[in-house]
């Protein structure tokens, strides 16, 4: 295993996929925590330009490379050199992946290969450099169709398209691998509907094309980039017929981060696998949330409601308890913040990062 940093020195943490949406507003959580992130992105789904507005809101160096995860040279290259520098990685934290369901759908192969093999190359490089901590992003997706809700960790995993199947495989992976490496410590983080954004409207999410999600889709609305709102069903078993799902300011989801490292640089071993959802414990429905965004941000959202989408579930939310007891987490900020947030960020950013 790699020496632990040298007293007085901040645990150097590599935050693979750190260019993203979550990536950008977890770095600022890392740095007000007391740890120092080292950016591994290779761009697809981001810009450089998010990581500049990341130190202009910590005032911190952060320092980014750009590489990809599935490229084990540079991988060893990198954690060597961090070694030499007498501040090597302590843990990873591992958010690179391709996300959208429906493209995972038409191009499996891509996905299998970024999300799945591009995992194998990295715990291979973290073996070899002897890197032993891992947090992991994966979905609430896992579960598929729920047994019951809230959903609990204990339930059974099934997923339902080629995206979740990644992250349900992944799972599985580092099952394995912490039964084989029992000093091996991995973290994987169940995350449910993050939106918002940074209080302060610097960085948030930039969907490119179309966005796929409710929240984006009601800002691009809003704006005027998109004519209306479709509202994809409203004959579900929910109190207005509309879905429900649980969400949860990305700024809380950020700082679980920080609270799953503490947890994973503690130790755990004997417990050396665990899995914890990030959500808030409520339900929210489509139109409780087109509501809210009028409300906080004063813009009217027109909407129709279409079709139900092919794959939707009707209601889905998180029982967060064992993260809030174990991680010490709690997802405090509310529906009418998420809103605020996500619109101060849209409205000053119109057409997302400059180029
Ligand atoms: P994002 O696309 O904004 O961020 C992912 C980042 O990873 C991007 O910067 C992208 O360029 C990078 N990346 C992708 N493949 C890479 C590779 N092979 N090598 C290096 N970098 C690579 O997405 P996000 O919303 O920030 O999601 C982060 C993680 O959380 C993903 O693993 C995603 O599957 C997971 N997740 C997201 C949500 C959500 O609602 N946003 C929900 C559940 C889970
Ligand atoms: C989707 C993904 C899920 C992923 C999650 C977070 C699908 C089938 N599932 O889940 O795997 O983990 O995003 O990235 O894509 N809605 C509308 N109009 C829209 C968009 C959405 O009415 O234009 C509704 C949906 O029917 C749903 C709710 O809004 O009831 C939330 O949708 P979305 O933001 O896509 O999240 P999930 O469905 O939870």
């Amino acid at each position: 295993m790699s020496e632990p940093a040298q007293a007085g020195q901040l645990p150097r943490i590599l935050v693979a996929g750190g260019a993203g949406f979550i990536g950008t507003h977890t770095l600022v959580s890392l740095v007000q925590n007391g740890y120092r992130p080292l950016v591994l992105d290779n761009f697809s789904n981001s810009s450089p330009a998010a990581l500049d507005r990341v130190r202009q809101i910590t005032g911190a160096e952060v320092e980014a490379v750009r590489g990809d995860i599935r490229d084990g040279n540079a991988l060893d290259q990198l954690f060597q050199r961090c070694a030499d520098e007498g501040a090597p990685i302590e843990c990873v934290l591992h958010l690179a992946a391709l996300k959208a369901v429906g493209e995972s759908s038409t191009k499996p192969l891509e996905y299998y290969d970024n999300n799945v093999t591009g995992t194998l190359r990295l715990l291979e490089a973290m073996l070899r450099a002897g890197v032993m901590r891992l947090v992991f992003s994966s979905s609430a997706t896992v579960y598929g169709e729920p047994e019951s809700l809230p959903f609990q960790e204990r339930h059974r995993i099934a997923p339902t398209n080629p995206y979740g199947h990644t992250k349900a495989m992944v799972e599985q992976i580092l099952r394995d691998f912490c039964a084989a490496q029992p000093r091996f410590v991995a973290v994987c983080l169940r995350y449910f509907n993050p939106i918002g954004a940074h209080e302060s409207g610097l960085i948030g999410e930039d969907p490119r094309g179309e966005p796929n999600n409710l929240f984006p889709y009601i800002m691009r609305t809003a704006i005027g980039k998109a004519p209306f709102l479709r509202v994809f069903g409203n004959d579900y078993q929910t109190p207005d017929g509309t879905g429900v799902r649980d969400y949860l300011h990305v700024s809380d989801l950020a700082d679980g981060h920080s609270k799953a490292i503490d947890f994973a640089l503690a130790g755990n071993e004997g417990a050396n696998f665990s899995a914890f959802n990030l959500g808030t414990g409520r339900g929210t429905s489509v139109l409780e949330l087109v509501s809210a965004f009028e409300r906080e941000s004063g813009v009217r959202v027109p909407y129709q409601v279409t079709a139900r989408r092919p794959g939707d579930i009707g209601e889905a939310w998180a029982d967060p308890s064992l993260a809030n007891q174990v991680l010490g987490w709690t997802a405090g900020r509310s529906v009418d913040q998420m809103c605020r947030d996500g619109w101060n960020w849209q409205k000053n950013n119109p057409d997302g990062y400059p180029e």
